[in-house]
């Protein structure tokens, strides 16, 4: 049973929805919960604009195009689709990422080396589910984004100026080798990350006595990557193209920092995602939303309705932070105990949380999740409804609801840590975080329609 919420205690955040409106005839003070429905259509963009000045909503800048080394891009193209990147060369980048189908596998949990298949036609064989959703890859390489996977394994320090990685090989740069592969990297931090998903056992390197990589120790780093790049640059198909991305570098001079470089090219201009009809409404084209999505827009804003900004805000729809939002865990999990604890391993009182994602593209990225727990937007937007419910009923709700998985294998002995963790305010309304019991995000049916319009349609990519 519920404990009897707490009422209005977040009531400051109609100041700020009636500072608004305080002058316009559809105020709607009395019953809030028809707002949107009742600001008439001529009346959307100037409300909008309010919203969009408080908040500082921009819309995100393209990479610059003259800035895009072909030579590079090409290399990287042949690098993110190339099996040699794996131990026993059956898997690559574009395996869990496939550029044609959005950049994802569109499964709830990859499956690594050892399956067979692409997308929802891949299966597992002598393979292995890894534990976390292949997220999907628009817009990555934004420099706003300063952490990469769900965790922030990967990312910028504080003060910007160094990049943070899981290999004290890397971190520590005492070798020569270490300074010549981070002189190659360039401070890219997309750059960075692409070496990792090439010691990982699982995602690519395979297991031990299969293959020369899978039967180095997992600490050596060095000479894991150093075949790798050796591989690459040992075969005749990667001579010019190398030699086109890196003019007068000698063949075996050719590291791993080279390659991570290089899809690093051919990521931030590949996917780059950053023409929506969204961002056309943020430059001033006031015909690129309907009026629902107009309305949609006002409901994930508002900070008395959704209030989905306040993590899903700024240029990148994502504050690039971690939050608990009681995501249900399924899959083998990160640790024995099947369970994923998200930025807890990295750091202290930190369970459970994972990574604001970025959401341009959404409604084609399912599905969603660090574990790809919900298959529809509209899943999402139940969760955040109630997530209490929808975290401790998901396994009767959802069993046999995956199209990957006849046995789910949820994780749900850990829900109530995965409760008593959530320390912060997460939702503005009814007190989950406060006393632990709250409803989660507020909306009528209505604007939940709105909402989802908003999100499926306007904020997908045109070409
Ligand atoms: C077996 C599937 C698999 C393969 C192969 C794979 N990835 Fe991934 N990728 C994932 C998963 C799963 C994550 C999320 C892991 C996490 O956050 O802990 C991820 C995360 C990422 C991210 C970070 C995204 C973000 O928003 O933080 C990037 C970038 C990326 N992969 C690029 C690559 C590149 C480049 C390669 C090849 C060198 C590659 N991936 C190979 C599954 C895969
Ligand atoms: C407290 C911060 C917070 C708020 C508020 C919030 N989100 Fe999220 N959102 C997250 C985090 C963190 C995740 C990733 C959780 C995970 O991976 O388990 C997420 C995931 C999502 C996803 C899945 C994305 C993907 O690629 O898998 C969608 C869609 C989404 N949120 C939409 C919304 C909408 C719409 C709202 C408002 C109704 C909202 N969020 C409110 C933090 C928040």
């Amino acid at each position: 049973m519920l404990k009897t919420m707490k009422k209005n205690s977040f009531v400051c955040g109609l100041v700020l929805l009636t500072a608004f409106n305080a002058n316009s005839s559809f105020a709607n003070e009395g019953n809030v919960d028809d707002y949107v429905f009742t600001i008439p259509d001529t009346e959307l963009d100037s409300v909008l604009s309010n919203y969009i000045s408080e908040l500082g909503l921009t819309p995100l800048e393209a990479p610059d195009q003259n800035e895009m080394n072909p030579a590079l891009f090409e290399l990287g193209d042949m690098l993110f689709n190339d099996v040699q990147l794996s131990g026993n060369e059956n898997i690559a980048c574009a395996t869990c990422h496939l550029p044609d189908r959005f950049t994802i596998d569109q499964l709830s949990l990859p499956i690594g080396e050892g399956g067979s298949g692409l997308g929802v036609e891949r299966t597992l064989d002598e393979g292995h589910f890894i534990a976390r959703n292949s997220p999907a890859l628009f817009n990555v390489s934004n420099p706003l984004y300063d952490k990469l996977f769900t965790d922030g394994a990967v990312r910028r320090s504080d003060d910007g100026s160094e990049i943070i990685t899981p290999s004290k090989f890397l971190n520590k740069r005492k070798s020569g080798a270490a300074k010549k592969i981070v002189e190659a990297l360039d401070d890219n931090l997309v750059a960075y990350q692409a070496l990792f998903p090439m010691l990982d056992r699982h995602e690519m390197r395979g297991q031990q006595g299969e293959n020369k990589l899978a039967n180095l120790k997992d600490k050596k780093h060095k000479r894991i990557w150093k075949l790798i790049a050796k591989r690459i640059s040992n075969n005749a198909d990667y001579w010019q193209p190398i030699q086109d991305a890196y003019p007068g570098l000698e063949l075996k001079k050719f590291n791993i920092g080279h390659v991570g470089r290089a899809i690093a090219e051919y990521q931030t201009y590949k996917f780059a995602a950053t023409n929506t009809r969204y961002d056309q409404y943020l430059k001033g084209d006031l015909n690129s939303l309907s009026n629902n999505e107009k309305r949609g827009m006002i409901v994930f804003s508002d900070v008395t309705r959704a209030n989905c900004v306040s993590c899903h805000g700024g240029a990148l729809l994502s504050d690039v932070e971690f939050h608990n939002i009681l995501t249900p865990q399924i899959g083998p999990g990160k640790d024995e105990n099947k369970d994923d604890r998200g930025l807890g391993y990295l750091e202290e009182n930190r369970d459970y949380r994972f990574k604001t994602p970025m959401l341009r593209n959404i409604a084609l990225t399912a599905p969603y999740m660090h574990d790809g727990a919900f298959q529809t937007l509209d899943d999402v937007l139940e969760h955040y409804r109630a997530p209490r419910e929808s975290l401790y009923n998901y396994a009767d709700n959802y069993f046999g609801l995956t199209q990957q998985f006849d046995d789910l294998f949820i994780e749900t002995e850990h829900n109530d840590a995965r409760f008593a963790s959530v320390s912060e305010m997460i939702f503005h309304k009814g007190g989950l975080g406060g006393d632990n019991s709250g409803p989660g995000i507020k909306m009528t049916d209505a604007e939940k329609e709105v909402l989802l319009e908003f999100m499926l349609t306007s904020l997908t990519n045109q070409l």
